[in-house]
């Protein structure tokens, strides 16, 4: 069942009175954005505090990864920023939850949970995803998952860009070697042929790229809390995350 407070009318936005950003921003659902480079937790670890508190969840990085599986597809010059931003207009992603897995991607209708996750997929993210065109394609999609009774986002511009007035803001980091292992367990749990070492430099070569372009590049937003999960357990770091959007009342903006 929602929780009442999201059908009030807040204060502030009675009828024949101009609505105050505040009320506009609490009219709102919450949002709790969980920012930070790849391999630092932050897909399993949104995943789990979404599920704890009932709310729904976004993965932007999919919707990058579809991008530019969909550019790929239609065998396009991925530096040419025009075709790819028509691409991130037209690309169509579904999410379909699977219970105790992450859920299904399809791709204009097609399938892909797996060809996304792989790291040829999380390159050409990476590259399109600097492009101003295609980041601007992607915002009102990424605005439209914010729903009752509140949202999980999970990627690099969540509390910076795409929900600036977020409540709730964390952002997580890990050393690269620890996120390069998290990695490596992981791609090898599904069967995947890779290298430590290569990963590593992968890791390397993405947190510069997603760090220095100049659209939202990756930074934590100024009101976010930092956590570093090197060497600790995700259910420790999940617990931290649920502790903070349950102690602390969403901040009212004035
Ligand atoms: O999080 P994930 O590894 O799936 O993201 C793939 C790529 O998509 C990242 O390396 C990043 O360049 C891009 N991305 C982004 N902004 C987001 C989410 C992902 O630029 N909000």
């Amino acid at each position: 069942s929602m929780p009442a407070w999201n059908w009030l009318p807040p204060r502030g936005t009675e009828p024949g009175r101009a609505p105050t950003m505040a009320a506009m921003s609490a009219a709102l659902p919450a949002v709790l954005t969980i920012d930070g480079p790849s391999g630092s937790g932050k897909g399993t670890i949104s995943r789990a505090v979404a599920e704890q508190l009932g709310w729904h969840f976004l993965d932007s990085g999919a919707l990058y990864r579809a991008v530019g599986l969909a550019a790929s597809w239609s065998d396009l010059d991925l530096t040419d920023g025009d075709a790819v931003a028509r691409i991130a207009e037209t690309t169509e992603v579904r999410f379909v939850d699977r219970p105790g897995d992450d859920p299904q991607v399809y791709v204009n209708g097609v399938e892909a949970s797996a060809e996304l996750r792989t790291e040829t997929c999380g390159a050409t993210a990476s590259a399109i995803a600097a492009i101003p065109a295609v980041r601007a394609a992607l915002v009102e999609k990424q605005r439209s998952f914010r729903r009752p009774p509140g949202l999980v986002a999970d990627g690099r511009d969540m509390g910076t860009v795409i929900f600036a007035d977020a409540p709730y803001k964390v952002f997580l980091t890990a050393s690269a070697e620890e996120r390069a292992e998290r990695r490596y367990k992981q791609l090898k749990q599904k069967g995947m042929d890779v290298t430590l070492a290569a990963l590593l430099r992968e890791i390397l070569a993405r947190d510069a790229r997603d760090a220095q372009r100049p659209v939202a590049p990756l930074k934590p937003a100024p009101d976010a809390v930092l956590i570093d999960t090197s060497g600790t357990p995700i259910e420790t770091v999940v617990a931290r995350v649920l502790a903070l959007v349950r102690t602390h009342p969403a901040p009212v903006r004035a």
